[in-house]
């Protein structure tokens, strides 16, 4: 196992591990991992519109040696109305498949039921198992596909179709 993962695990047993909102200090660090982890990554102006307008833009920041964090997550949820349109969700490629993705979703989980809402939206790309798995297990269900709705992440690819989930609280 990687040292990063390794420093995960122990921050997590630790208490290290915790979920706060974002800044925009920390842009610099969500930007890097949102390149990395993305297909079709958000650019600087869309979390800076998010914060501005005041989305729930939310961190999974670990501790690290000498008293330093590390962003390994994020979420970033739209409130409309009695909906949450979550808009976001990423964990750091070197930290994915260690229970980050549990942790940002339940922390969406409670800012629903904090602001009482009624059901939660999302859209996930028809490839991306990973996440409709996590999905799933959090009682989303498909009900819609929108057509050839993401562009091609490299050319010469095709469109690929966008998978509407939506969990009724
Ligand atoms: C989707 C994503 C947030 C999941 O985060 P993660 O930290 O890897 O997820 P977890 O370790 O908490 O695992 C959550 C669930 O995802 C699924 N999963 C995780 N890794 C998986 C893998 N390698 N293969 C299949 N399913 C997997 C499982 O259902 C898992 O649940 P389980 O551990 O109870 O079996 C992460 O893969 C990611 O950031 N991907 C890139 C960005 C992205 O696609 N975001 C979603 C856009 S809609």
């Amino acid at each position: 196992m990687s040292r990063d993962r390794e420093n995960l695990l122990s921050s997590a047993k630790q208490g290290g591990l915790g979920v706060r909102d974002m800044q925009s200090q920390d842009l610099k660090q969500v930007l890097a991992i949102e390149l990395n982890a993305q297909a079709s990554p958000w650019g600087r102006l869309s979390f800076e519109e998010s914060l501005t307008k005041q989305h729930r833009c939310r961190v999974v920041e670990m501790n690290v040696e000498c008293s330093m964090t590390a962003i390994v997550g994020y979420h970033v949820a739209c409130q409309v109305v009695d909906e949450l349109h979550i808009l976001n969700v990423v964990a750091a490629p070197q930290f994915q498949g260690l229970g980050l993705g549990h942790m940002l979703m339940s922390d969406l989980i409670e800012i629903v039921e904090q602001t009482h809402c009624n059901r939660v939206f999302l859209e996930v790309r028809a490839s991306n198992e990973v996440a409709q798995s996590l999905y799933a297990k959090w009682r989303f269900k498909q009900i819609a596909l929108r057509k050839e709705y993401y562009r091609p992440t490299s050319v010469g690819q095709p469109r690929e179709d966008a998978l509407i989930f939506m969990r009724q609280t």
